[in-house]
């Protein structure tokens, strides 16, 4: 049975920066009490041409250099996110067209902030039973579109960005060791967006009531995140055969300083064994795991042969963790440069469109 071996990995945050002080001009705020709360410095904010999937496929182009694959190589292409460009079609589907990975099915994959941890479960399983080998999972938000610039609830906690990685066979031992899923739908309420959907959907009166916004009860998540993290880390642990002593980081979502030290606590694990970068994006939901995973790789953090388990909770109520074994890239012959086929693609996108123009034209001209 073939292993998944995590082999290329990207980021991509939008170039404008939020900063406590600049949200305390806005509302009734300051950054006394965002750091003290949240932990949170600042967040990158999405400007008006900026999206998932432009996100999204700048992270993944890093990701397919790091593993020197070409987009066309990849099979499967999960897109996680709860801020998609549209209803359908899948943000994915963007993505795959704008890389230009004509070979890859792709779809969206929506569990909140776990999400990243659910897709790369999801690609590791496919890779693991033999039906595919090379997958691109990513992690891509804009949620400050969503939030009410006026909620000072919500709007000190989320930035924008995106996050890949490569996921790839090999017969060699390593790369995702186990995982762990968990939902508790009778929890939804406490974080959701209720309109927009197919059960309110969008009409003058749920813009009027504000229901296109995030709805929080940020007591009741933190309770639910703080009894959940610590805990979902200890099963994927156990599932893969290891204890605390045999990890060397723990990347988990990014969403409260101190939820991420509660889960230290009852990890007993020190803090400087977990990659923490919240301070300098907020919450930037599915995306936060690759992106602080991306951060550490960068700075030299994480070696190869290092355990790692990465650990997540999210609206839903969803939670889980995945135990992997870091490997890097796998050995190559010959370097690809995948930049280079989006032009290629962005023209077989065009003339794929003119040939569907073309065609409706004659069916137009015949019926
Ligand atoms: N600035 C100043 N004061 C504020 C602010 C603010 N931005 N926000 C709230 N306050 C006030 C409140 O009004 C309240 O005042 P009151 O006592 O007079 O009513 C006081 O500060 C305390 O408010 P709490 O809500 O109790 O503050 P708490 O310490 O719980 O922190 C927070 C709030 C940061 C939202 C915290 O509960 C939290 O992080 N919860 C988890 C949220 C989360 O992680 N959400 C994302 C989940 S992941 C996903 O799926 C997207």
């Amino acid at each position: 049975m073939p292993y998944a071996h995590i082999t290329g990995w990207g980021m991509a945050v939008p170039e404008k920066v939020l900063t406590n002080d600049d949200l305390s001009r806005m509302i009734d705020t300051n950054d006394e009490w965002i750091r003290d709360h949240t932990g949170i410095r600042e967040r990158h904010v999405a400007c008006e041409n900026e999206f998932p999937s432009t996100l999204a496929v700048a992270a993944a182009v890093k990701a397919l250099q790091v593993a020197n694959l070409k987009p066309t190589d990849i099979d499967l292409i999960i897109c996680s996110t709860s801020s998609p460009e549209h209803i359908f079609p899948a943000t994915a589907c963007l993505i795959q067209d704008q890389l230009g990975a004509s070979r890859a099915g792709a779809f969206d994959l929506s569990a909140a902030c776990t999400g990243f941890i659910f897709a790369m479960n999801m690609a590791a399983q496919s890779i693991r039973s033999g039906s595919i080998k090379n997958a691109l999972v990513i992690g891509a938000e804009t949620l400050t579109r969503f939030v009410d610039w006026n909620d000072r609830n919500t709007c000190i906690l989320f930035g924008d960005g995106a996050g890949a990685f490569v996921l790839q066979a090999s017969d060699q031992p390593g790369g995702v060791l186990s995982a762990v899923m968990h939902s508790d739908g009778s929890g939804g309420d406490s974080l959701s967006l209720p309109a927009g959907g197919s059960r309110l959907p969008a009409n003058e009166a749920t813009v009027h009531e504000g229901k296109h916004y995030i709805h929080m009860d940020g007591r009741a998540v933190f309770r639910f995140a703080t009894r959940v993290m610590g805990h979902a880390a200890k099963e994927a642990l156990e599932l893969a055969g290891l204890t605390t002593d045999d990890v060397q980081w723990i990347i988990p979502h990014q969403a409260n300083y101190r939820i991420i030290e509660t889960a230290a606590k009852y990890l007993k694990l020190p803090l400087d064994r977990f990659v923490i970068n919240v301070d300098r994006y907020g919450n930037t939901s599915t995306a936060s795991i690759p992106i602080a995973t991306v951060e550490a790789i960068e700075k030299g953090l994480i070696k190869n042969g290092d355990k790692i388990v990465f650990v997540g909770f999210g609206a839903g109520l969803t939670w889980g963790a995945l135990a992997a074994d870091w490997t890097g890239p796998l050995p190559t012959e010959r370097r690809v440069h995948p930049e280079s086929y989006r032009t290629w693609a962005r023209v077989r996108s065009w003339l794929r469109r003119l040939a569907r123009l073309i065609e409706g034209l004659i069916w137009g001209r015949e019926s």
